[in-house]
């Protein structure tokens, strides 16, 4: 049973997704006689965490009950007071904690104040399922930077486009829903101009509902157009262009529309994508979605900023000399290949999704 009730506080957790950045997903369930009596979650940033919640919303008093929490309690005054304090007010006698508070500072500390006060604790419950939640809190936290996924979508042969440049569509509508819930889940979407200017996208989240990332165009020369969907929505999303060379009539125009232009100039006189990072992490921007073009996603593996590699593949074939899904300067053998972790595999619709940790490589 206890795992039924831990799996319901991760199901909880994840309603929060896309809302909280860029602080953690969490749930909390409430049992009292082999029955759930309140349920909770950080719906978002700001709000209560999902231990008041589920303490706020109890159906009946929770003394002697025991809390499933897919995350450590908090035990220090942020935007909200302390989650030990009220556990161990409210009288809760045993607290089952998935996955431990990454912070150095913090972790250890709420599971300790939780038994000081009496209160039994089982730890690293179902850790693997809870950490899996927060693979991007866990890594902001510790870095500062943002956790990127590059994602793409390719043929069973592996192309990215045709020979001409077409990439609509390659997979079907399930997947294509898919990829709008990694842009509802991720805070930014950054894309090579060399997209902007192929495929004229919006990059915004179409799901009812849904949160749109920031938009992040790469874009050395400020080649963007001036009519483009990006700069013509730009004042109902936040967009930044990366630059690397001044360009002060187009800078100007840009920034009258909205678009903050950042000069982020490289040695190669590109984008500097580890300079951009960082600054997107100081800006509080805790995860980014790559969708491409090829370019862009070889550069960015070179870089080393990619974390998470999810790829799409549709049961077509194009043939040709069409497009790869990364393009530079190729390995030269095998054994230099960037190296990637298995992490999951599913079926979406017609396609199948494989997602990838990056554990370096080159
Ligand atoms: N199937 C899919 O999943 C998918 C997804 C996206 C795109 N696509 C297809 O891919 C094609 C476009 O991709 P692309 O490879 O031509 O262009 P891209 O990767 O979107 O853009 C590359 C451009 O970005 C600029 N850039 C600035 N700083 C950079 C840096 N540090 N590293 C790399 N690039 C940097 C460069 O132009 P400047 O030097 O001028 O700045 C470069 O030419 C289209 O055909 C599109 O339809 C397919
Ligand atoms: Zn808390």
């Amino acid at each position: 049973m206890d795992e039924i009730y831990m799996r319901r506080a991760i199901e909880l957790a994840k309603k929060g997704e896309g809302w909280c950045h860029p602080n953690p997903l969490v749930g909390a369930v409430i049992v009292k006689n082999k029955k759930i009596i309140a349920e909770g979650y950080h719906a978002r940033y700001g709000d209560l965490h999902a231990e008041r919640n589920a303490l706020k919303n109890a159906a009946e008093p929770v003394d002697g009950g025991t809390l499933y929490c897919t995350l450590e309690p908090c035990c220090h005054t942020g935007k909200q007071p302390p989650c030990t304090e009220a556990i161990i007010k409210a009288g809760i006698k045993k607290v089952y904690v998935g996955s431990s508070d990454p912070n150095p500072l913090v972790a250890g500390k709420g599971i300790r104040m939780l038994k000081e006060a009496g209160i039994e604790v089982v730890e690293g419950f179902l850790k693997d399922e809870c950490d899996l939640l927060n693979d991007i809190f866990f890594h902001y936290i510790r870095k500062n930077e943002p956790y990127v996924i590059m994602k793409y979508a390719m043929t069973a042969d592996g192309k990215i486009a045709t020979e001409s440049g077409r990439s609509k569509w390659i997979t079907g509508e399930k997947a294509r829903n898919e990829v709008q819930k990694l842009r509802h889940r991720c805070m930014g979407i950054m894309v090579g101009i060399g997209t902007v200017l192929a495929d004229d996208p919006m990059l915004n989240c179409r799901l009812e509902g849904g949160c749109s990332p920031v938009r992040i165009i790469v874009d050395s020369k400020l080649r963007i157009p001036k009519e483009s969907q990006i700069v013509k929505t730009a004042a109902e999303y936040r967009t930044i262009v990366a630059a690397a060379s001044e360009n002060e009539e187009k800078s100007y125009f840009l920034k009258n529309r909205g678009i903050e232009v950042w000069q982020l100039s490289g040695s190669d006189g590109r984008v500097d994508l580890s300079r951009l990072m960082k600054r997107l992490g100081e800006e509080k921007i805790d995860s980014v979605l790559i969708e491409g073009g090829a370019i862009l996603n070889s550069s960015a593996l070179s870089t080393g900023i990619v974390d998470e590699v999810d790829v799409f593949i549709a049961p077509k074939v194009f043939g040709g000399r069409g497009r790869s899904p990364v393009e530079g300067n190729g390995a030269d053998d095998p054994s230099e290949a960037y190296r990637f972790e298995f992490i999951e595999e599913r079926s979406v619709g017609e396609d199948i999704l494989i997602r990838y940790r990056a554990v370096g490589g080159k």
